[in-house]
């Protein structure tokens, strides 16, 4: 459907033209004075200066030429704005469209397109830790964003699972267990099928292992280990494959309890493969060159503020690294899916990592010119005193503690003011506390940090999640009471709370597209809020159920029904649901 300012533009730039005067001076934005009037334009003072007029006096033959019936109000006031108000009729006929149509008739900008998101980024053989959530939760809502837009996307995991850690893990295993096959260069046999490991063995393997990077005899073991892991020594790739299948289900699970889910589970390890001819290539081509035994790929450009080193492709010892992956990983991508963009969500202290291996797939082409590519580069969640996070013992939270921590919270508010049957506990209470996490999350500009307030974020009133889902149940009771009502058509406004309600659901498609252009799940939140508080405004001043005239009531039904599928809709995309009952 075209955008409500696109129309009355299109309408503007007629009358503008109807009046005489150029079309291109009928520019509308939305109001910034709501008191006022909804719509504005302010080309009658920029035209002046082209026709030596009066503002005022323009603006008022401009207002004359004005379809009024699309209206309630043109108003042509000092110096030479044009204040509009829509009309009753409009609205109407606007929202009806929206009601019918797929998705809310939003435009599909993304038809016909492939984005790759990359997203949760799990290294194997280590708990998620908080760092994890943001991540996860960024990523997952971009993605379903951009699908609902139109997109094919594809949602990658991007495992650590090549680098250091898993030499290490190799390292530390030889020594509690050297007796073991898989370190027997001369072992021919088939190796065995249980796991020499268990997964809590295995979570204290790598901090253990960690630790003693310290240790030069042991830290070059571990180099050693991740080198000839990635020349495919047998009894290596055994041993990954074991810490991969101990490890994966792990991740797999708590992805799924935070409702984050990925279309692939690739990791590190499945652009080795790809690495010895693009090295070659990039080699050949003179793109990297030599540089203290290791090869790099230049990619300071003229208009640099700060230095931009070039990007390591092969270390001194021959092993690949971050970048060397995340390159070859691009080539995959790009030979698989041919996707118009990338689109990466880490931590922001990995945005000149990005930078670089961008710059190198560009200089290389790797990428074609037309695949767009980004990092959204997401700040820290610290603890509610704005201090980095930290367990009582100072050690780094698990990602499971802080849901779990969550959800005990909102049990017992649950349970409390018995919200629901006995049954029904566990259900509600894990989708209020994912909306808490969720929308406490995606409520902060992801570049900017955010204080972890649980208390706040599983507040009932107030900028929450669990606010939009108390409001979507509260709609959903009295639709419920209703009957049916799904297909009642939408109304002209009752009153001016439904007018401002019925202005907020035109705003959808607008915001959503504002959202994918500068990835901002927090546009998406902040329009819920707002449309949240008009549903609760005008179910507040507007006897609802009670009205007696039967047409009428039918309007205001059509009204909450609509903006509460549009709230659903909305918090699918930020990744959480609403319960039946709150
Ligand atoms: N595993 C990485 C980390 O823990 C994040 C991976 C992000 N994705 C990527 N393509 N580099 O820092």
């Amino acid at each position: 459907m075209e955008k409500i300012l696109d129309i009355i533009t299109a309408k503007m730039q007629q009358a503008f033209a109807d009046a005489g005067y150029d079309a291109s001076f009928g520019r509308v934005t939305v109001s910034n004075r709501p008191d006022l009037c909804e719509y504005q334009c302010n080309g009658a003072l920029a035209a002046a200066k082209t026709y030596k007029c009066a503002p005022i006096q323009i603006a008022k033959n401009v207002a004359e030429k004005l379809d009024a019936s699309d209206f309630s109000m043109i108003d042509a006031v000092m110096p030479g704005f044009i204040n509009l108000k829509l009309s009753d009729a409009f609205l109407k006929n606007y929202l009806e469209e929206m009601r019918t149509a797929p998705d809310f008739g939003v435009t599909k900008i993304g038809a016909g397109k492939t984005i790759v998101v990359d997203y949760g980024g799990a290294n194997v053989a280590k708990p998620l830790h908080i760092g994890h959530l943001r991540p996860a939760i960024i990523g997952e809502s971009l993605k379903r964003l951009h699908k609902f837009m139109g997109y094919n996307t594809i949602g990658d995991v991007h495992l650590g699972d090549w680098g250091l850690q898993m030499g290490l893990i190799i390292a530390e295993l030889q020594e509690r267990q050297p007796d073991l096959p898989y370190f027997d260069p001369d072992f021919t046999g088939d190796y065995p099928a249980e796991s020499p490991f268990t997964l809590s063995e295995l979570e204290e393997i790598y901090p253990t292992a960690s630790a003693k990077k310290k240790d030069p005899a042991f830290a070059e073991k571990a180099h050693t280990a991740t080198y000839e892991l990635q020349q495919g020594r047998r009894g290596y790739r055994a041993i990954w494959d074991h810490i991969m299948g101990v490890s994966l289900p792990d991740l797999r699970r708590i992805y799924g309890v935070l409702d984050v889910h990925f279309e692939k589970w690739l990791g590190e390890s499945d652009a080795d493969p790809y690495i010895p001819a693009m090295v070659e290539d990039l080699k050949a081509r003179g793109l990297a060159v030599q540089s203290e035994g290791a090869w790099v790929v230049p990619v300071a450009e003229e208009s640099d503020k700060k230095e931009v080193p070039p990007m390591i492709l092969v270390k001194s010892d021959g092993s690949a690294i971050y970048a060397t992956t995340d390159l070859a990983t691009m080539v995959q991508r790009m030979q698989d899916w041919n996707p118009d963009k990338m689109l990466y969500v880490t931590d922001k202290r990995q945005n000149l990592h990005f930078e670089q291996v961008f710059r190198a797939a560009r200089k290389a082409g790797i990428v074609s010119e037309t695949t767009e590519l980004e990092h959204v580069g997401h700040g820290t969640m610290n603890g509610k005193d704005g201090k980095p996070f930290k367990t009582r013992d100072g050690g780094v939270l698990r990602l499971e503690q802080l849901v779990s921590d969550m959800t005990d919270f909102v049990r017992s508010k649950v349970v409390e003011n018995k919200i629901v049957e006995e049954s029904e506990v566990e259900a509600t209470t894990a989708k209020i506390a994912l909306a808490a996490l969720k929308y406490g999350d995606l409520s902060n500009q992801p570049t900017k940090d955010y204080n972890f307030d649980l208390e706040r974020f599983a507040a009932f009133e107030g900028n929450t999640g669990p606010y939009i889902l108390y409001t979507i149940v509260r709609v959903k009771s009295i639709l419920a009471k209703y009957g049916d009502w799904e297909n009642l058509p939408i109304q002209a406004p009752a009153n001016a709370y439904a007018k401002d309600l019925m202005l907020a659901i035109t705003k959808l498609g607008p915001t959503l597209e504002t959202a994918l252009k500068s990835s901002a799940p927090n546009l998406v939140c902040a329009y819920i809020y707002e449309l949240a508080g008009c549903v609760n405004k005008f179910y507040h001043e507007t006897p609802i159920l009670k009205e007696e005239n039967e047409e009428v009531k039918a309007g205001h039904i059509a009204l909450i029904g609509l903006a509460k599928n549009v709230l659903e809709t909305c918090i699918d995309l930020l990744g959480f649901s609403a319960p039946e009952k709150m």
